[in-house]
C-alpha cells in the first residue's frame, strides 16, 4: 500500500497539533500516511517547501508566519485563498502543479455551524482584529450571509483598509470598519481574532457589545478559558467557545483536498480526546 508523506511548515513548529490530528484521520479512513512537522528558517520557505515534495511529498500544510510565502508558492490557487492573498495547504496536481488553498475560513465557518450550532446568516457579528488571523477567514464569514460583519481593531487604520479590500471587489456594504464610539449596541455574535490573549490581555471593549444571548468565539485556544472567553461570561453571561474546533476542521478540509474520495471524518472524536490532553 502507498504511504503518503505529508508535513505542516512552520516557525515555531513544535507546538503544532497537526500531526495528532491528521494520523487520527488517517486511522478513520484507513490511508496509510507519514505526517512531520518541519522548522521553516527565516527567508527559507520555498527551499524548505520545494525540498518536501522532491523526497516525494504528497501536500502539506502551512502555519504561522508562512502563510503568505505559501500564497507565493503555489502555482495556482483557489478564491478564498486569492481574497486572503494566504494558503495554509498545499496540494499537487496531475501535471504536477502546486495548489494553493485556505481552510482557515471554511474552518471557522463549520466550527461555528456544525459543531457549536450557532447561527451567521442573518446575524449581527462583531470581527476583532485585522491581522492574518481575521483576513484569513472574513470572506467566508461574510460568504455565510450574516446581517452585518463590523470589523473593529485596536488601530482603526488596519480594519478600515481590511474592509476596503473586501468590499472593493465584493462591492457590498455588509462588511463595515467600526471605532470603539460606534461600539453602541450587542451583537448576536463576536469573534476575536486578536493576538491579545496570547499576552494574557483582552481588547479594551465597552460590555454593551454584549448581551444575554450573544455567542462569543474566541480562534485561540489553550487548556484553560482563554481571557477573552472569560470576560465574555463574566460580563454578560455569555456562551463561549474557542478555536480548537477551528483548528480540527480546517485539517479536516485538509485531509479532503489532499484525499477527496474521503468524506466521512468524524471531527468531533478528534477535539475531544484533543481538548482532554491540552
Ligand atoms: P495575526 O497574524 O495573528 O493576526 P498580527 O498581524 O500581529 O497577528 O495581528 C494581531 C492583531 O491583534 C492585530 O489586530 C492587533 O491590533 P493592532 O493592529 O492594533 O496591533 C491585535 N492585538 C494584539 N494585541 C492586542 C491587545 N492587547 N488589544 C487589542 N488588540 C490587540
Amino acid at each position: 500500500m502507498e504511504i503518503y508523506k505529508l508535513a505542516v511548515l512552520g516557525n515555531p513548529i513544535a507546538h503544532s497539533l497537526s500531526p495528532e490530528i491528521h494520523k487520527v484521520f488517517a486511522r478513520q479512513t484507513g490511508i496509510e500516511l507519514s505526517y512531520e512537522r518541519l522548522l521553516v528558517p527565516e527567508n527559507e520557505f520555498r527551499a524548505t517547501a520545494d525540498r518536501f515534495l522532491e523526497e516525494g511529498g504528497t501536500g502539506f500544510n502551512v502555519t504561522l508566519p508562512c502563510k503568505g510565502d505559501a500564497y507565493q508558492f503555489a502555482n495556482q490557487c483557489s478564491g478564498s485563498a486569492d481574497r486572503c492573498k494566504a494558503v495554509n495547504t498545499i496540494s499537487v496536481n496531475s501535471r504536477g502543479q502546486t495548489m494553493g488553498e485556505n481552510t482557515d475560513g471554511p474552518g471557522l465557518v463549520r466550527d461555528l455551524i456544525f459543531n457549536r450550532g450557532w447561527k451567521i446568516g442573518n446575524q449581527r457579528v462583531l470581527v476583532l482584529g485585522a491581522g492574518g488571523a481575521v483576513r484569513g477567514v472574513l470572506w467566508d464569514l461574510l460568504r455565510a450571509s450574516p446581517e452585518l460583519i463590523h470589523l473593529h481593531n485596536r488601530t482603526g487604520s488596519r480594519a478600515e483598509s481590511v474592509v476596503s479590500t473586501l468590499n472593493v471587489e465584493r462591492n457590498n456594504d455588509r462588511l463595515m470598519a467600526v471605532d470603539s464610539s460606534e461600539l453602541s449596541e450587542s451583537y448576536d455574535l463576536v469573534i476575536n481574532g486578536t493576538s491579545a490573549g496570547l499576552q494574557g490581555e483582552v481588547p479594551d471593549l465597552p460590555a454593551r457589545i454584549l448581551g444575554p444571548g450573544t455567542c462569543c468565539y474566541d480562534m485561540v485556544y489553550g487548556s484553560s478559558k482563554t481571557s477573552f472567553n472569560t470576560w465574555c461570561r463574566d460580563t454578560a453571561n455569555c456562551e463561549v467557545a474557542d478555536g480548537l474546533g477551528m483548528l480540527v476542521e480546517q485539517a479536516a478540509l485538509a485531509f479532503q483536498i489532499w484525499f477527496p474520495e474521503t468524506d466521512s471524518l468524524d471531527t468531533a472524536e478528534v477535539i475531544s480526546s484533543l481538548r482532554k490532553n491540552l
